[in-house]
């Protein structure tokens, strides 16, 4: 088993990844979230594992189950937690792979007790999050580092804004222009783009095998 292990193209290789929704606390009981299911990230982890890489896989509050023996999950709430957690394993990876749906705007403050009803409206301070996926590109080394982007408008343009203003070697954009894409569903309609411009469109297909193919870019790009 250890000489098949061997020849895996990821072995020995440690792969970080954050995955799911975060919860950011209103009061005790509430809280602002997204429907991000966190499926696509814990395919991407399944994906990495089996070609032989350790993987730490963080992730916002979700109903997906792995079990893999190469695969660690570190479970997190908040996008404060999942900033401290990720910085935790960054150093040490050797690939990070963020597709978490991070929120980023957090209430100001958090009531210690429930806040009960009063007036007819009622609205709420928020305050931005920090970019955890800027903040890697920002001290990255060795790493090869990816991002995701969900776009609605000017889908191209924005993803490559985001691969150059956050450092990354690759960007994995989201389309929900098509429906049978994005949070929810099993499918996802994804284009690549790499950081020296090579666009590489995908067809509608299961998250399953966006994450194989993604890991094909990564080890394509790793290899060039
Ligand atoms: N991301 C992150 N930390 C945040 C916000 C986003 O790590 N606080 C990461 C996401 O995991 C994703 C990438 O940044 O890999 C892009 O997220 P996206 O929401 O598409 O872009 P934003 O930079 O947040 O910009 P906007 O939402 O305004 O389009
Ligand atoms: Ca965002």
């Amino acid at each position: 088993e250890k000489d098949v292990l061997n020849q895996l193209p990821l072995n020995g290789r440690q792969v970080l990844i954050t995955a799911g929704p975060t919860y950011e606390a209103l009061d005790p009981v509430r809280f602002i979230g997204n429907h991000s299911s966190g499926k696509m990230g814990f395919e991407i982890a399944n994906a990495a594992a089996n070609l032989g890489a350790h993987v730490t896989l963080v992730t916002g509050p979700t109903h997906q189950k792995i079990v893999h023996n190469l695969v660690q999950i570190k479970p997190v709430v908040s996008a404060e937690e999942m900033y401290n957690e990720v910085h935790k394993h960054f150093k040490a990876s050797d690939i990070a792979i963020l597709s978490a749906a991070v929120a980023d705007y957090k209430p100001k403050t958090v009531a210690d007790k429930k806040i009960k009803k009063k007036d007819t409206t009622f609205s709420i301070e928020l305050e931005k999050t920090k970019d955890i996926l800027k903040s890697l590109g920002e001290i990255k080394a060795k790493q090869f580092l990816v991002g995701f982007a969900l776009e609605t408008n000017n889908e191209l343009e924005h993803a490559k804004g985001k691969l150059k203003s956050k450092n990354l070697d690759l960007i994995v954009l989201n389309s929900l222009q098509d429906k049978g894409a994005g949070f929810g569903v099993s499918t996802n309609k994804v284009t690549f783009i790499t950081s020296s411009n090579d666009i590489i469109e995908h067809k509608l297909k299961s998250k399953a095998e966006v994450a194989t193919d993604l890991m094909q870019q990564i080890l394509k790009q790793l290899h060039a």
